[in-house]
């Protein structure tokens, strides 16, 4: 292929324009991880870290293409209801792009860094009383009557950015391994990234790129206190039943009514796919493995993993497979999140003497 852009827009043949406002984002490493593949009992696994984006998250990616689009449209000022990532990357590519940007977040309910970015990037923050789909009810009204122009996953061209995902995955594991792979694992919310990469494998196969049966299963991920995708696969439901009460610690998917359901429940049931709930505690202790491996995520692209180890332990995934975990968002973002699932620094006096008795090491 002869591409010109990085990044995402490497893709633009499959993108409605050939360049957009980017920092750049993508190209995102496929990392390897053989402690854990190990562990698991799976044939190859490999993560693809979306938190290594120019904001900390696969939102970049989208929001590349929705600004663009903002542009031509010449909508003055763009909003979205977000859980955290999405409005730091709305703040970010909106402020380079010199439109104005309001995010709605649900108040107490935010990881730290992602406000901390949407501030310093000039976002004019709303913190609501009422969950994230609260927030989106809302921003969906004031888009509705022309208030403001929308840029969470409802906007499809978010999505075609985020189909790059895809691209990326196969690209790079069939570079690496000789073949495509067999599954790809990864958090869901509003479930953009599931419609987004069954999109891209829909478009591949129909340009005859991609054979039907090199179609990765896609797998969806949710905590068990908001997990209305995992309802709708098991329960074989035609759409998802909105949950009022959701809570987990994985802030970022804290979400009860996924609005890209219609569009990624058949991608779910199509690829052969499946849904799994984890609780915080396997959510947890798959960020403190990771971490261990030296990737660094937040609690709700770790779900991925926590997801992978209970489908291996109840057989619905075999040793055979080889198996993508998707990584959404990085480390920072949710810095409580990382200390109280890693170690506690520790006091020492100010001096070399004090150190080495503190840590118990002889003397010179
Ligand atoms: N992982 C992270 C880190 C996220 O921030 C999100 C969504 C998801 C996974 C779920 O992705 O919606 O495509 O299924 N965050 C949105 C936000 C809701 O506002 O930042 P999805």
């Amino acid at each position: 292929d002869d591409y010109e852009g990085d990044g995402v827009w490497r893709y633009a043949h499959s993108l409605p324009f050939e360049e957009g406002v980017s920092l750049p984002e993508g190209a995102t490493p496929l990392h390897e991880v053989p402690q854990l593949e190990n562990e698991l009992g799976v044939d190859r696994l490999r993560v693809k870290h979306e938190g290594l984006n120019p904001t900390g998250s696969f939102k970049d990616r989208g929001m590349t293409v929705g600004v663009r689009v903002a542009q031509e449209m010449g909508v003055d000022r763009l909003a979205c209801a977000s859980t955290g990532n999405t409005s730091a990357a709305l703040a970010a590519y909106g402020s380079r792009a010199g439109l104005e940007t309001l995010v709605l977040l649900p108040q107490g309910n935010v990881a730290a860094g992602k406000i901390a970015q949407a501030s310093l990037h000039g976002a004019r923050i709303l913190e609501v009383e009422g969950n994230f789909d609260t927030c989106l009810d809302i921003v969906g009204d004031l888009a509705d009557s022309g208030e403001v122009y929308l840029l969470n996953s409802l906007n499809p061209f978010r999505l075609e950015g985020q189909k790059t995902i895809g691209f990326e995955i196969l690209e790079q594991f069939r570079d690496e391994e000789g073949t495509y792979p067999d599954r790809i694992v990864l958090p869901v919310g509003n479930a953009g990234n599931t419609a987004a990469l069954y999109k891209c494998f829909r478009e591949l196969v129909a340009s005859g790129a991609l054979s039907e049966r090199d179609v990765p299963k896609l797998t969806g991920v949710q905590a068990a206190g908001a997990a209305p995708m995992v309802e709708a696969v098991e329960e074989d439901l035609e759409e998802t039943r909105r949950w009022d009460d959701v809570e987990t610690r994985a802030t970022a998917i804290r979400i009860g009514n996924p609005v890209n359901a219609p569009k990624a429940l058949p991608g779910i049931r199509e690829t052969g796919g499946t849904a799994i709930a984890v609780s915080d505690e396997e959510i947890q202790s798959a960020q403190r493995e990771l971490a261990a491996e030296g990737v660094g995520v937040e609690p709700a692209s770790a779900a991925s993993i926590a997801g992978l180890r209970l489908l291996r332990e109840n057989g619905v995934v075999t040793a055979d497979e080889r198996v993508v975990c998707l990584t959404t968002g990085h480390l920072l973002k949710d810095p409580d999140a990382a200390f109280t699932a890693g170690a506690d620094p520790e006091d020492v006096p100010g001096t070399t003497e004090g150190v080495r008795e503190y840590l118990g090491l002889g003397h010179e």
